[in-house]
This record gives C-alpha cells, structure tokens and sequence, in this order.
C-alpha cells in the first residue's frame, strides 16, 4: 500500500475529501456557514406587574418578565448586538374571553410592552405575534362558534390589533394564526392607517405540532385548550401544501416568511427558500428549547455545543434568521468568541 500503487488513491482517483479537513485553519477557510448575532430573534415572554421574574417550569432559564425587567433585558440584548425580539404575553385570566376582544386594548400587556421597550431602547427591533390564543378563554388562536374557529371574523379582528400594535410602535407584524387571507387584510389595514412602513413576518408555515407544550405553559393557555388546533395549523405530513399556503402569503404581501416549528422543518426551511427567495426564518420553539435543556441538564449531552450546532443548521438549511430562546445565550457566547 506504499509508493506510487496506493489502492485508496487507485479507487478514488487521488481524489481526497479529508484535504480540506485536515487543520482548524482548513476548516475555517472552507466554512460554507456561520453562525452570527445578526441572525437571532430572541422570544421572549411578559407578565403583568412590576419587578416580576418568573421561571418557566419546562423551559430551565427561561423567564416570564414584568415590562421593567423586559425593558432591561432589551438593554442587554441590544447591547449584545441582537436585532429584534418577539414579545408574547400571558393575559390576566380575567381578561381572557370567547373572542379574545382584549386584543383591541390599546394599553395591553403586549401594546404597552412595545412602547417601553420602544422608548427605552429604539435601536431593537420589536416583532409582535397578533394570534388572538393569549386573549381567549379556550386558547384557541381565533374566534370560536361552537366547534369552529371562524376564519373571516378572526381576519377581522388580528387585523385591528394589527394596527393597533403598529400605533404602539411594533415595528413588524407576525400573525400566527393560519386564518386564511390574513396576510392581505393586515397589510391593507396597515397601509390604509398610515403605517406602510411596518413589515409582516408571516408564520407562512405553522404546523400543528406537539412541540409548542411548554410555550403554552408559559402563556397560560396549556390547560384552556380544548381540542387541538388541527383546522387551522398545517399537517405535519404536509410539505408541498406548506409551500402553497406560503405562496398565497407571498402574493397577499408578506415581507417574511418564517417555519415553525424549527429544526423538524428543515426541508420546509430550504423549499421556501428556493421557492421565493424572501427572507426565511425559522422558530426553533418551545419543545426544542427544553428538548436540549433537559438533556444538558441531565448530563446526556453537551448543551452548548448541541444549541450552536442546532442554529448553524437552521443557516444551511437556507434561513437567515432564528427565533430561538437560545438567543442570549448565543450572543454571549458569540460576543466572548470574538
Ligand atoms: C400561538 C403561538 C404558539 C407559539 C407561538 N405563537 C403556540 C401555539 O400555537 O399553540 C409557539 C411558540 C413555542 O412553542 O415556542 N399563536
């Protein structure tokens, strides 16, 4: 096997994959995809009241904030580089009815979020969810007549609240509620109010999945849902009927399609993209996040590494950005790397 009649280079035509592969400087020369703090989006969740942190059960290192203690950490990941974060309340219980017409107060949780966070710290982008799930009794993300979620009045009503988020100085909008025509109806709405200048980031492609189990624990709405939310969200089955309903998205005037949940979706990520060439982001959810944190904590895996190699496939697969609870995270991590 030595001197010139080598059978490895004999099969593989002197060819050798391992070249490039051979030193940390190789590697580095022939990274295909990085991962940076430009590409997260951090979630983040709000509760009534003042000085409030409030540990997520399921979700270790994740808290519930009160609006002051939101605005600080907004600070934080400003200072850390982080572009944009996603706010999801959890409504006083009280507030919560049938059509979830709490939405339209112009001073809610998640209205008056968005103008502290907006006022303390304008160079952060702030993306607001407008699905009616943290508003109604039965935790549905519509409006409910007997056993169905009605589309066109919920278009109706994640429409006003749409404008009335942009008023408070939401600077995107991200319906999440799968109605059809939501996309055109919010961004007429929008337009017609003066607010052109507010995106939509659509939730093109939510599917109904069983990951979302710890987000609903933090909003609230786990133990109110009755039913499951199958007549809205696409079937996990279902890929080319994804990119359909993210067409129609596209054509009513979306400026961002996002896949949700994350890593399961890969291929949904990488069709998109290729199929519109819009910027695509994926949720790496609720049940991915504590996934990887219940198994760092036990020990089983090596959570960072789990979490940045995680993120660096949402970038391969096609997308350009992450909403990810890892996102602090992350951007320490990235900012100690340099
Ligand atoms: C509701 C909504 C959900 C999430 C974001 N917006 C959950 C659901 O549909 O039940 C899930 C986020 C997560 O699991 O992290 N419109």
């Amino acid at each position: 096997m030595t001197g010139s009649r080598n059978i490895v280079d004999e099969i593989t035509g002197h060819r050798r994959m391992r070249r490039n592969r051979k030193a940390d400087w190789t590697r580095r020369l022939v990274q295909e995809n990085r991962l940076t703090v430009d590409d997260l989006i951090w979630p983040a969740f709000v509760v009534p009241g003042t000085d409030v942190v409030d540990p997520v059960a399921a979700m270790p290192g994740v808290n519930r904030m009160s609006i002051d203690k939101l605005v600080e950490a907004a600070k934080e990941a400003a200072d850390l580089g982080i572009p944009a974060i996603a706010t999801f309340p959890n409504i006083d219980m009280a507030l919560r009815d049938e059509t979830g017409s709490h939405c339209l107060a112009a001073n809610n949780l998640i209205n008056e979020a968005t103008r502290a966070i907006k006022q303390a710290v304008p160079n952060i982008g702030v993306i607001t969810d407008v699905a009616l799930d943290p508003f109604t009794s039965h935790g549905h993300d519509g409006v409910l007549r007997g056993d169905v979620i009605v589309n066109d009045e919920t278009v109706e009503l994640v429409a006003r609240a749409a404008v009335i988020q942009a008023d408070a100085g939401s600077d995107i909008i991200a319906p999440s509620e799968m109605m059809d025509g939501r996309i055109g109806v919010i961004r007429r709405a929008l337009d017609e109010a003066g607010h052109q200048n507010v995106g939509i980031m659509a939730y093109a492609t939510k599917f109904a999945s069983a990951f979302y189990g710890p987000y609903r624990d933090a909003i609230g709405t786990g133990g109110l849902l009755k039913g499951d939310k199958k007549t809205y969200y696409i079937d996990p089955a279902n890929g080319t009927e994804a990119i359909r309903d993210a067409a129609l998205d596209v054509e009513e005037g979306a400026d961002t399609l996002m896949v949700k949940p994350g890593l399961p979706y890969l291929d949904i990520c990488w069709r998109m993209k290729e199929a519109f060439g819009l910027p695509v982001f994926a949720y790496q959810v609720s049940g991915e996040y504590s996934q990887i944190k219940a198994a760092a904590l036990n020990g089983w895996i090596d959570g960072d590494r789990v979490m940045l190699e995680t993120l660096l496939a949402f970038k391969r697969a096609g997308c350009d950005g992450i909403l990810s609870y890892f996102a602090m995270d992350v951007a320490r991590h990235l900012a100690k790397r340099g």
